[in-house]
């Protein structure tokens, strides 16, 4: 059996924070139901002390998860927005609290003007202070991605011995390579005093489009829960996308020694429900979810998918909620996917009198981006009165 990876969903609080994504305490809970479907482990609800409208969807969500997820609320490393999320998560059935600090270099000299040995005594105060209200504490280590291995060590076995149940590495700015991230999680398994007995987090962004490979490194070198938001939703270029990292998981499981327990057929209204909700389009090449991901459109793959489907897919589309791959008729479809489509609007066509259509096809395919039924019918009629 493979190792348990959390699904750590934070669409509600990191996510939210991508600019023009704000959403209100009923879209929260829409969306929360939805996480509900989908399985997730942890629902990160937000950032009670930012403002009262998050405090209130943190308390909503935790009435309405009861025990079928842990439900999660940010602070900072400060004793009011730790009374703020302990206030927030009252009615919760499995309450957490993640807080933390940056300990980057630039995060403790640019941004909060402390020393290391400052930065440990917050961090730990943070937690112990957490502790009084909850046993589940989550610690983040801000901008880790950038930190010194050694002193992020220290950080990390400190907020251990303090209570944290939880410590998660995040790539704040989404700057490290795969390798490196993957280098950083195994030198913290290996070099910190008690991380055995808690679960190491992996919370990555996607600046340079790695947010996913990060977040895989890290479970290979030892971390059993990532952080994920549907679609990518997050601060500039997003955090990692849920659906993407849950099916990398599936595909690979045995080589990453992993396997989550989401409920993958939910992956697309997940999607569609947040972008509706939010405004945030997804890409049409996005994987798993994009309006493209099971669409093909070129002959030589339309062939080889229709004669056998995973010749050119590697994920069968019913497994994330789609109801099948589709077949684009384009400039660049051959004979099979004209066949096919033909067939399937009920007009048997061969040898020659395909050829001849598929002729016309393409002359109506060359001035189009895509050849629709409609076009079809047409075609097809036109050919009746010729005959
Ligand atoms: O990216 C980050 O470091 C965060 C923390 C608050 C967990 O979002
Ligand atoms: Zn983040």
């Amino acid at each position: 059996m493979t190792r348990k990876i959390d699904i750590f969903d934070t669409t509600l609080r990191d996510g939210e924070q991508s600019p023009g994504a704000s959403m209100n305490t009923e879209e929260k809970l829409v969306i929360a139901r939805q996480l509900l479907r989908l399985n997730v482990d942890v629902i990160e609800a937000g950032f009670p002390i930012s403002s009262p409208g998050d405090f209130e969807s943190v308390r909503r969500i935790s009435e309405l998860a009861g025990d079928a997820a842990v439900v999660c609320a940010l602070t900072r490393a400060v004793d009011k927005d730790i009374d703020s999320a302990a206030d927030a998560l009252k009615f919760a059935k499995r309450p957490r609290i993640h807080t933390g600090i940056g300990v980057s270099p630039s995060h403790m000299r640019d941004k909060l003007r402390i020393t290391e040995d400052e930065c440990i005594e917050r961090a730990v105060h943070a937690v112990s202070y957490a502790k009084k209200y909850v046993e589940d504490v989550q610690f983040y280590a801000e901008d880790a991605g950038r930190s010194d291995f050694a002193f992020l060590a220290r950080v990390i076995e400190a907020v251990i011995k303090a209570g944290a149940t939880v410590v998660n590495i995040p790539d704040t700015t989404g700057y490290s390579l795969p390798e490196d991230f993957g280098a950083r999680i195994k030198y913290l398994m290996d070099n910190v005093a008690g991380i055995d007995d808690v679960t190491v987090s992996v919370h990555c962004h996607n600046d340079l489009g790695m947010a996913t490979a990060l977040s895989l490194a890290g479970v290979r070198n030892g971390a059993t829960q990532i952080e994920c938001t549907i679609n990518g939703l997050g601060e500039r270029a997003g955090n990692t996308a849920m659906e993407e990292v849950v099916m990398a998981m599936r595909m690979h499981g045995e080589e990453l020694d992993a396997h989550t327990d989401i409920n993958t057929r939910e992956f697309i209204k997940a999607s569609r429900l947040v972008s509706s909700i939010t405004g945030m389009n997804v890409q049409a090449n996005k994987a798993i979810v994009g309006a493209n991901a099971f669409a093909h459109s070129s002959g030589i793959h339309q062939d080889g998918v229709l004669k056998k489907r995973d010749t050119y897919e590697i994920i069968d589309p019913a497994e994330v909620g789609v109801g099948q791959s589709q077949i684009v008729l384009t400039a660049r479809s051959g004979h099979a996917a004209l066949k096919h489509r033909l067939e399937e609007l009920g007009y048997e066509y061969e040898g020659e009198e395909l050829d001849r259509l598929y002729t016309a096809f393409l002359d109506v395919a060359d001035k189009k981006k895509e050849v629709y039924d409609e076009d079809l019918e047409a075609l097809v009629n036109e050919r009746d009165r010729e005959e």
